[in-house]
């Protein structure tokens, strides 16, 4: 039986993505960090769709060894991936001098590392022969410098720009997308960040269920890579023109202020 693979599954997008997938009957393999919060979610989509099939296992994403027990764990049951759906992420959002070494290292690695060394992994544990997926949920954040955000943009344009490229090499072979959300409100901070917004944040946000079903088509398209939203295009159109300092001068004086650290 061939699964979709879904990290960070436990989380606010995460957990769209399977409900989603849940209800069209598709097999899940999830994993999250909290054993207890991946058998609580696994029970619940079990009672929720008869007969589902549904595997967990718990895996610190930023932690190469804890990545290879995730994959002993899958040859252990002969576990097969048809797609593999990349949702985890670390949004830390503060100015660089406040990171500690071992911030920088858990959102870069959660972000990038982690995603292309699943990306690796599965596609070893996959048939790639046309049908095989790979949905990575990139960011609006990624699509230029954000100072404040430096660390967050910066991984998420290396996850896009790496898409792009697999696309291109796995041509034919499988479908590899990266989608760029707007803000989704998820945990607590980041709707209050969003309400912190005013006008602009209450129109570019868009729930994690619309956000999910717009990434699944898109990936089912085979598209490269999408903007989410009409107001988050809208922004990308509307500044491509703008000169990249009055861009970085206007992001450092809107976000100077703003924090958010769930990690
Ligand atoms: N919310 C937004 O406004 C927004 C906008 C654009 C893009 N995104 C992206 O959307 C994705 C989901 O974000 P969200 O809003 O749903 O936030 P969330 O609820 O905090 O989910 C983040 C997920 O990442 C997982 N994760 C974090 N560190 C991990 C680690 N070391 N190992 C394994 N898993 C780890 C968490 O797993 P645990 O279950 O272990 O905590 C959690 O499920 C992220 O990639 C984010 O960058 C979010």
């Amino acid at each position: 039986m061939n699964y979709t693979l879904v990290t960070g599954a436990c989380g606010g997008l995460g957990g769209a993505f399977v409900r989603l997938l849940a209800r069209r009957g598709e097999p899940l393999f999830l994993t999250g960090r909290s054993e207890d919060r991946l058998r609580a979610l696994s029970e619940e989509l079990c009672a929720a769709n008869h007969a589902l099939p549904v595997d967990f296992f718990p895996c610190d994403l930023s932690n190469e060894r804890a990545r290879g027990r995730l994959f002993a764990y899958c040859d252990s049951r002969r576990v097969r991936f048809a797609r593999m759906i990349y949702v985890a992420g670390a949004d830390i959002q503060k100015s660089f001098e406040k990171y500690t070494e071992e911030k920088l290292l858990l959102q870069a690695r959660v972000n990038f590392e982690g995603a292309v060394s699943l990306i690796r992994s599965v596609m070893a544990r996959s048939d790639l022969d046309g049908s095989t997926e790979f949905l990575c949920i990139g960011s609006v954040s990624g699509l230029m410098p954000m100072p404040y955000f430096a660390l967050y943009s910066a991984t998420k344009k290396a996850l896009w720009q790496f898409c792009a490229a697999l696309r291109e090499e796995l041509k034919g072979r499988a479908h590899v997308t990266c989608v760029l959300p707007g803000a989704i409100p998820t945990r607590e901070d980041v709707r209050e960040y969003i309400k912190g917004q005013g006008l602009w944040g209450r129109l570019a946000a868009l729930p994690p269920e619309t956000v999910a079903e717009k990434s699944l088509s898109a990936l089912h398209k085979n598209r490269r890579s999408v903007v989410i939203g009409f107001w988050n295009k809208l922004m990308r159109v509307g500044t491509a023109l703008v000169p990249l300092p009055l861009k970085l001068r206007f992001i450092a004086k809107r976000w100077r202020k703003c924090e958010k650290d769930a990690f």
